[in-house]
């Protein structure tokens, strides 16, 4: 449904995106995530026909954006990082002012006012000002004039922005509503945001594309070994920590604050051995006559994933300036 091949932005002397390529399949929804400057609002503007890309190619639902801008337009809502409301109208008027400038049947356009605020939970603003409305709303609104047009495609940039975390909430399940009919891009830095809302995930570091995987495999793909937080009660320190250290793939346990009779440990396994790690620590500790009030993985979140991911690409990149 969106397809980018060679995509280069460069604004004057700053190359935004660089040569970046990637597919998203009808139906799916895709989270773009990167830092600040990564280059995703760029990409979705090259995308949503507002700017020319340098080199490459981008097409959505089959339609080149440089040369059929606006079938691209046609198949296309776009939420804007700042979403292009106007203060002093109603959301209701606004809603038609933006559903006649996508060209929609103006017998149709009143009925699809009232599906899209009922989709968007605006129900009870319609004929409130946008001006006076929370954050949280506007962003609705926006969202609202972005599928009026019912378009097949989807680009959202950081739809939960600035929003407190109910609003995000609300958002978040507005979107995953939406995700059955519509194939869906959504910016982000929150990275809780992709893990709730996306099945596939594109990284953005530095205008170009680091890793683009489910967040499945991106998961699999972390460290080759893992680092679990271990408290167990009954037992003393001393022995706790010797009895964890025997258990078979454990490279090492370090002590952790240990108060009121809990010890708390932190063991990390061998490489290739994290398989079994857990359930061989919870067998030791309860064969020991001992509780186990504790038992995580440590390090292992999307978020580590995606630093670790960064931080290797810079290094890399440093390394070749090096060797240059
Ligand atoms: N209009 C512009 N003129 C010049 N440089 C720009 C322009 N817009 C963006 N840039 C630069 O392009 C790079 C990518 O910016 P972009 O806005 O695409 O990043 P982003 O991933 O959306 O970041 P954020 O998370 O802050 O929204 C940045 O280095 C930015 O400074
Ligand atoms: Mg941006």
């Amino acid at each position: 449904m969106i397809k980018v091949e060679g995509l280069t932005k460069r604004y004057a002397r700053n190359v935004a995106v660089k040569n970046i390529s990637f597919e998203v399949g009808k139906g799916e929804i895709v989270g773009f995530l990167g830092k600040n400057g990564a280059g995703k609002t760029t990409t979705m503007r090259v995308l949503t026909c507002f700017l020319p890309p340098t080199a490459g190619k981008a097409s959505v639902a089959g339609f080149d954006v440089l040369e059929q801008p606006l079938d691209v337009k046609r198949n296309i809502g776009y939420l804007p990082e700042t979403p292009p409301v106007y203060p002093e109208m109603e959301v209701s008027e606004y809603l038609e002012f933006v559903a006649k400038l996508k060209n929609m049947p103006s017998g149709d356009i009143a009925k699809r006012i009232d599906e899209v605020c009922e989709r968007a939970a605006l129900g009870d603003v319609k004929h409130k000002i946008i001006g006076k409305l929370s954050k949280g709303y506007r962003q609705r609104v926006g969202i609202a004039q972005a599928i009026i047009h019912n378009p097949p495609v989807l680009i959202l940039d950081e739809p939960t922005s600035g929003l407190d975390p109910e609003q995000q909430l609300h958002v978040r399940e507005l979107v995953a509503s939406l995700s059955g009919d519509h194939t869906i891009i959504l910016s982000t830095h929150i990275l809780s945001e992709v893990e709730a809302s996306c099945s596939n995930v594109i990284i953005i570091n530095n205008g170009e594309i680091i890793a683009s995987d489910s967040v499945a495999n991106l998961h699999k793909r972390g460290k080759a070994f893992e680092t679990v937080s271990i408290q167990v009660a009954g037992g003393d320190p001393v022995s706790v920590r010797q009895r964890l250290e025997e258990v078979r793939g454990v490279a090492r346990v370090v002590s952790k604050d240990s108060k009121e009779g809990l010890v708390a440990l932190e063991v990390e396994s061998l490489e290739g051995e994290k398989d079994m790690l857990r359930p061989d620590l919870a067998r030791a500790v309860v064969q020991s006559g001992w509780n186990l009030t504790e038992l995580k993985t440590i390090g292992d979140s999307l978020e580590e994933i995606f630093l670790d991911l960064t931080r290797a690409e810079s290094a890399k990149k440093e390394g070749e300036s090096v060797t240059q």
